[in-house]
């Protein structure tokens, strides 16, 4: 190699580490943004997250929400989830994904009525998430809900649905 050409080719290389290493700082966390995160501890949750986009906690939600209160928070998949307080005043084990199972819509808590009543068509579920009225086939799906560290997490429902003794049609 000509000594030209080896100033050539290490300028070269410079350029290439000058451009390529901010290029990289940049992408770790861009690309990282994507990557749901996990609940401390459980390996395998997905942390509920708020309407702001805020991890949902415990000690704050329960400030919030009375008993027998069904509020979404952004779950599975990005998809729209209620949580529940039991009447004693904790967080439920199970969330309900709120999509209707007839087309999609997502389905409204009546408090007053303890059901929810799904605007497009008037499909029923029970507090549970039972399907009580059709044109809607299926009951709500089903996430399992667990504390971690006061977060919130969700994570797959793929035992017997307890509502029906069936097997879980989401899964
Ligand atoms: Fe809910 Fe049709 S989408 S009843």
């Amino acid at each position: 190699m000509v000594p030209d050409e080896a100033k050539r080719t290490t300028m070269n290389l410079l350029l290439a580490g000058s451009v390529g290493l901010p290029v990289v700082a940049m992408a770790i966390p861009f690309f990282s943004f994507f990557v749901p995160v996990k609940a401390a501890g459980t390996g395998a949750g997905l942390v509920a997250k708020d309407a702001l986009g805020n991890d949902v906690k415990k000690s704050e939600w329960l400030a919030k929400h009375q008993p027998g209160d069904h509020s979404l928070v952004q779950g599975l998949k990005g998809d729209a989830t209620y949580l529940i307080v039991t009447s004693a005043g904790d967080v439920e084990k199970y969330g309900l994904n709120a999509v209707c199972t007839h087309l999609g819509c997502v389905v409204p808590w009546n408090a007053v009525e303890k059901k929810f009543i799904c605007p497009c068509h008037g499909s029923q579920y029970n507090a549970e998430g039972f399907k009580v009225r059709g044109p809607a086939p299926l009951s709500l799906a089903l996430a399992h809900v667990d504390v971690v560290e006061d977060l919130v997490s969700l994570t797959p429902w793929t035992e017997t649905d307890f509502r029906d003794g069936g097997k879980p049609w989401w899964s």
